[in-house]
């Protein structure tokens, strides 16, 4: 499984990258207001940082308008991958911009059928949205499932890309259910090294260390 980071914090990323387990980077609009920085600026830093894909988000309603921007992502930097939102437009120009050679991320998905139609527009990645689903009491990870699934019954080369992930439980049931990627928000990363017994384990070897003749 390729672990991306869900981010378009530099401090957040750069950390993170120096563990040498970052495989891509995905941004949304949300995540760049909040660096309060250009999207220029942020990408710029960020294709620096990580050799992987990096998704960028489209604005455009219409797909002409998602079209001309991918277009400006790509001479950006070649390890650009286009997000695209998954509404008939989106797919329109999922479908453009994959035949003019580029990669698109279809996003906001949340329904496998919707993800069928994703994949038959050549979508390099679908992003099915893990948590949002549960936060309206709907079961996120089931989604995953169908998706792995249909993907499978039909030698689909679309990667799922688990999206939404909000703790490790998503990701270890993603894992679990063949999703090629997961986007990790940083904390929930640094999650994934941690348990209590690595922490005690460590310790008492130390201790138990100090008192083996030394020299
Ligand atoms: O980038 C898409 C995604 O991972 C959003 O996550 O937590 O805002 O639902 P969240």
């Amino acid at each position: 499984m390729k672990f991306f980071l869900d981010t378009a914090d530099i401090g957040e990323l750069s950390q993170a990258a120096a563990s040498g387990l970052v495989d891509g980077v995905t941004t949304n609009p949300s995540l760049i207001a909040r660096t309060g920085r250009k999207l220029r600026d942020v990408v710029d830093d960020i294709v620096r940082i990580v050799d992987g894909p990096i998704s960028v988000e489209t604005i455009s309603l219409d797909a002409p308008g998602m079209i001309a921007e991918g277009e400006g992502f790509s001479a950006i930097h070649p390890n650009i991958v286009i997000k695209c939102p998954l509404t008939p437009e989106g797919l329109k120009a999922t479908k453009a911009l994959t035949d003019s050679g580029r990669k698109v991320n279809v996003t906001l998905c949340f329904s496998p059928l919707q993800a069928l139609l994703a994949a038959k527009a050549g979508a390099t990645y679908i992003s099915p949205f893990v948590g949002r689903l549960d936060d309206v009491g709907q079961d996120g990870m089931l989604l995953i499932r169908e998706i792995v699934q249909i993907y499978r019954n039909y030698n689909f080369k679309t990667e799922v890309l688990a999206a939404s992930l909000r703790h490790p439980i998503h990701v270890l049931e993603s894992a679990k259910a063949g999703a090629h990627v997961g986007t990790l928000p940083y904390s929930v990363f640094q999650m994934l090294f941690k348990h209590p017994l690595t922490d005690i384990g460590l310790e008492k070897f130390l201790a138990d260390w100090k008192k083996v003749p030394q020299g």
